[in-house]
């Protein structure tokens, strides 16, 4: 083969090899003037195996060109090569990497912010949506060699406090609150905002016909929740001490139920945490570039004004003097700049919000920050979908602790796979698309759902514990017996499609890495998982007459296949479970 200037792209691939010399032999053929790293990067992995293992497309005419792996070699490449990296096969480190060289010094800083719920208000499906997708995005990049900061940007601050505090005043119970006390602060929510209602309506109405609305919001709910919020921002002792008080019980609630999904953050922050220098220096900058003006009391930006089509005009600063989500947003970024100097930003919210992170990075862009706001990316979803969830999840687990009996921890068992259902079900369309709650489909061990996967997992485990080999006996087995596996599988389609399918394991991670796509990893495990049970029709590892040099090669088959499926399982944030 030819030397290759760089190095390849994605050394835990173990076809590489492959492609390098496909790449090297397609120069040869079309001639040197053209690039081998540019030939290298236009191979690809099709969709399906009948397509090939690998193609190049010939870019004008649509047409691919298919090539095949040739089978004796392919095993011996990939099976040593998946039980030398194990956990880190499919892992593309050196993407993560500002400097191969330097791995620790040199990793790249990403922020995915996500779940970030509002305190005293429903935790809704929207927030458990941005949970489990954010939770996957964080452990995509950390196993891409990344360093992750897992942020939580709490909703904890704002008007709808004043509300609540106003709700408080005429009908909390100090009583209640200590019987249950989210529930009590959610009713009188519901029941001020049943009554702060009308006045809303009739603001909105202003509005849209263009009338002022300064009369309207002067009285009434209006003018006591403005006038709380006010003393809050102004830091007046008993307004913030009745505000910690309902942030404390929310955070409390949150924390135990991002305990049951398994899911920790590095940093709980949240819109009370800006700090007003903070959204005074955006303000500075915003002025001095000319797009922040005065209208009726409070600041506004036109971004239609200034060449924006289609956002609109936003109050940046209310007429109150009081921060506005949107300054409190902007203002945020700033400060994670100062303290994390990140590669990378990702904001993990429903596309209700899309408009509104359009705003933000171009009030970014606005003051002057465009190579901030470019490091900055919202990942939407769709977000009316999942209401029971929670109920829901609890129910799973108690219908499974009387399957599981025989199992040693139930509990846990119990509870990973019940979670696996959930996110299974999430992650099978992409993630702007809603699916109905269908908790029946979600649970059973049939069909594309997560039970499926850990059974199969788990079959994989016990193939190996029946026929009393440990993974040790494989490796030492696989030093030279390769080649007999190769001609027992000749003959067996089946397994052959299984290896080749496991090799294109790291291309489906590279993939995921710039689609952010859960379903791009799930639609590959199941896959891989039907490959697997056509296989253990025709190839069995104990009662195979065919002697133990066999027996070992086709169980370093199936423990190959294991640990692929246990690395794409983990990927998506699952515990893959032994029985
Ligand atoms: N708390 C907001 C809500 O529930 C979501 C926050 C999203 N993140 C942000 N940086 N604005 O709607």
């Amino acid at each position: 083969m030819g030397p290759r200037s760089a190095p390849p792209k994605f050394p835990r691939d173990a076809t590489f090899i492959y492609r390098a010399y496909l790449a090297d032999t397609l120069v040869k053929l079309i001639g040197d003037h053209i690039d081998a790293d540019l030939v290298y990067d236009a191979i690809q992995t099709p969709s399906t195996l009948v397509n090939g293992d690998l193609v190049l497309p010939p870019t004008t005419t649509g047409i691919h060109l298919p090539f095949f792996f040739t089978l004796l070699p392919l095993p011996r490449l990939l099976l040593p090569y998946i039980f030398d990296w194990q956990g880190s096969y499919g892992k593309t480190l050196d993407v993560g990497l500002r400097n191969p060289s330097t791995p620790q010094l040199g990793r790249k800083k990403v922020i995915v912010e996500f779940s970030s719920p509002n305190i005293a208000k429903e935790f809704h499906a929207g927030h458990l949506r941005s949970t489990i997708i954010g939770a996957y995005i964080s452990n995509l990049y950390e196993s891409m060699g990344w360093e992750v900061v897992k942020l939580n940007y709490l909703g904890d601050w704002g008007k709808q406090f004043g509300l609540l505090a106003v709700g408080w005043e005429r009908f909390g119970s100090e009583e209640e609150l200590a019987r249950d006390p989210l529930k009590h602060l959610l009713d009188i929510y519901v029941r001020i905002n049943t009554l702060f209602k009308p006045e809303a309506e009739a603001s909105k109405r202003a509005r849209d016909e263009g009338r002022d609305t300064a009369e309207i919001e002067s009285q009434g709910l209006y003018a006591e929740r403005n006038a709380f919020f006010r003393r809050m921002e102004d830091g007046e002792p008993e307004a913030v001490a009745l505000w910690r008080r309902f942030r404390d019980i929310s955070i409390e609630r949150y924390v135990s139920t991002y305990t049951r999904l398994n899911i920790s953050f590095d940093e709980y922050s949240g819109e009370s945490q800006v700090q007003p220098a903070s959204a005074e220096a955006v303000e500075k900058l915003l002025k001095e570039k000319g797009v922040y003006e005065e209208d009726k009391g409070s600041w506004v930006i036109d971004f239609e004004k200034h060449g924006s089509k289609g956002l609109g005009v936003a109050v940046v600063r209310g007429r109150t003097g009081t921060t506005t989500y949107l300054l409190r947003d902007v203002a945020a970024v700033l400060e994670r700049e100062e303290k994390h100097a990140f590669d990378k930003m990702i904001y993990v919210v429903s596309s209700e919000q899309d408009l509104y992170f359009r705003r933000v990075f171009k009030t970014l862009e606005f003051a002057g920050r465009a190579d901030l706001a470019a490091r900055l990316q919202h990942v939407n979803f769709g977000s009316d979908i999942l209401d029971q969830s929670s109920t829901a999840m609890h129910d799973v687990m108690r219908r499974n602790t009387a399957k599981y009996a025989q199992i040693d921890d139930p509990d846990t068992v119990a509870e990973s796979v019940g979670i696996t259902a959930v996110m299974v079900q999430d992650m099978s369309g992409k993630r702007i698309n809603n699916y109905p709650f269908d908790i029946a489909r979600m649970t059973s061990f049939e069909g594309d759902t997560g039970p499926y996967l850990q059974h199969c997992h788990a079959r994989l485990n016990s193939i190996l514990r029946k026929a009393g080999l440990t993974r040790a006996d494989l490796a030492q087995h696989l030093a030279d017996n390769l080649d007999r596996l190769a001609a027992d599988l000749a003959d067996k389609q089946h397994c052959v499609d299984l290896l080749r399918l496991m090799a294109q394991y790291p291309d489906v991670t590279a993939t995921v890495l710039r689609n952010l796509e859960p379903s791009t990893v799930r639609t590959y495990l199941f896959r891989l998982a039907h490959q697997l049970s056509s296989c253990y029709d025709v190839v069995q590892v104990v009662g195979a007459n065919e002697g133990r040099d066999v027996m070992l090669s086709r169980a370093a088959l199936y423990e190959g296949a294991r640990q692929v499926l246990e690395n794409g399982m983990r990927l998506l944030g699952f515990s893959p479970v032994e029985r």
